[in-house]
């Protein structure tokens, strides 16, 4: 089945359905009139086999408690053969709500209060939330860049450990930053997890979202001493578009860790789907390869794009190499305003709204992060606006 490449070109409306990307942040700004290119998911119809089965369940007409069978699992464990070439077994699949969800439940069944947890910064926000709001120790270790690409700095990480270190939580592949970690990066995660004794949570909602020619290691190619202390949490919500049905499941082959977890799900009650997400993950699973495939080519094409009309009309901004991801992460420091001038600008002049950076902690800050996967022409639109107020800020840092 070819995708037309419109299903990727037309602008759809999307005010007016209590949308978290244009809706709220509408009324956050409270303005009307914004292109929003913040909140990380697509402005994409999602593929019409996943659209089909929920029409199933629509016209079906009753949405009664919904439990997971094979059918689930078989799916999960078809993509991560697909994706990552390495088999998974059922039990090893525990469902979850959100990642976000997941990493709480993690770090709350498997650390106690006052133990330390690092995580790299720039961060995802509600990670490192989950460490703060479950009464843990931050430790954080600031990636470092070189004006292209970040790393982990490992000298660093090494540093900070003390007795009370028990997990590491890694975004990979990271957002904001898009980086993939490559093969000699994990496998240096895996050998500091297992000399520091320390449980690994990686997050990989992003890895079937590659940038062309570049390859993800997934944790599940660890070696078996290392995977024996990896919670894998993943989702197929960012890859198909469909982040609005609150699904996604843990890859755990420690027994011991997975049966700590179940308890705590089944404690709060946890372990049913919602029926729309058991449809998702069906069909996305099975039935979506091509619409995945034409997404990832029209995502690079913007990608490109955005980089070309930066060049010509935004020298001062530098925009760091996307390996995964829909997002762009912009150094936006070269302009010589502060974030909230920054931000200001955005909002108040151009008329489009990002992802500041300093959302992220305070690398980010002088940063922005882009949402690439809208229709082309709404990201024109937007560089067009910005391009227009450009000499204002410009300015600015002249004067
Ligand atoms: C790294 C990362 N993890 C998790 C999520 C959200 O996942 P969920 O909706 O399952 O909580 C996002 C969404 O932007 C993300 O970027």
């Amino acid at each position: 089945m070819k995708v037309e490449r419109d299903y990727f070109e037309s602008i759809i409306e999307r005010r007016g359905t209590n949308c978290a990307r244009w809706d709220t942040m509408d009324k956050k700004y409270n303005q009307e009139n914004l292109i929003h290119l913040g909140v990380a998911d697509m402005d994409f119809r999602a593929p019409d086999a996943v659209i089909e089965s929920f029409q199933k369940v629509v016209d079906h007409g009753i949405f009664g408690y919904t439990d997971l069978f094979g059918d689930f699992y078989n799916s999960i464990s078809r993509w991560i053969k697909r994706q990552h070439q390495v088999d998974v077994k059922k039990e090893e699949i525990i469902f979850c709500p959100r990642i976000t969800i997941a990493a709480s439940l993690a770090i709350e069944s498997l650390t106690e209060k006052g133990d330390e947890i690092l995580i790299n910064t720039p961060a995802y926000g509600p990670l490192y939330q989950a460490i703060i709001k479950n009464q843990r120790k931050v430790l954080e270790s600031p990636l470092q860049q070189d004006g292209e690409i970040y790393r982990i700095d490992f000298e660093h990480m090494e540093s900070l450990i003390t007795p009370k270190t028990k997990m590491y939580i890694l975004c990979s592949p990271h957002n904001p930053v898009g980086r993939v970690w490559s093969r000699e990066e994990m496998k240096e995660i895996g050998l500091f997890c297992q000399r520091h004794n320390l449980l690994l949570f990686v997050d990989e909602i992003h890895s079937d979202i590659l940038a062309p020619g570049v390859k993800f290691t997934s944790a599940l190619h660890f070696p078996e001493q290392v995977r024996s202390r990896v919670i894998l949490a993943t989702s197929m919500t960012k890859t198909f578009n469909v982040p609005g049905v609150i699904l996604s499941y843990m890859i755990v082959e420690n027994e011991n860790i997975r049966d700590c977890l179940k308890a705590d799900i089944e404690r709060i009650g946890m372990n049913n789907p919602n029926i729309f997400s058991v449809a998702a993950v069906e069909a996305a699973y099975n039935h979506c390869d091509t619409w995945y495939e034409e997404m990832l080519d029209y995502i690079n094409g913007n990608d490109e794009f955005t980089r070309w009309y930066f060049a010509e009309h935004f020298p001062e901004i530098n925009i760091f190499r996307r390996e995964a991801t829909y997002l762009l992460w912009m150094d936006c420091r070269a302009l010589g305003c502060d974030d909230q001038e920054l931000e200001k600008w955005f909002i108040q002049e151009a008329k489009v709204a990002v992802y500041m950076g300093n959302t992220f902690g305070k690398e980010g800050r002088g940063f922005i992060r882009v949402n690439i996967a809208s229709p082309r022409a709404l990201l024109q639109e937007a560089y067009e606006r910005m391009r227009q107020r450009y000499d204002s800020i410009r300015r600015s840092q002249i004067t």
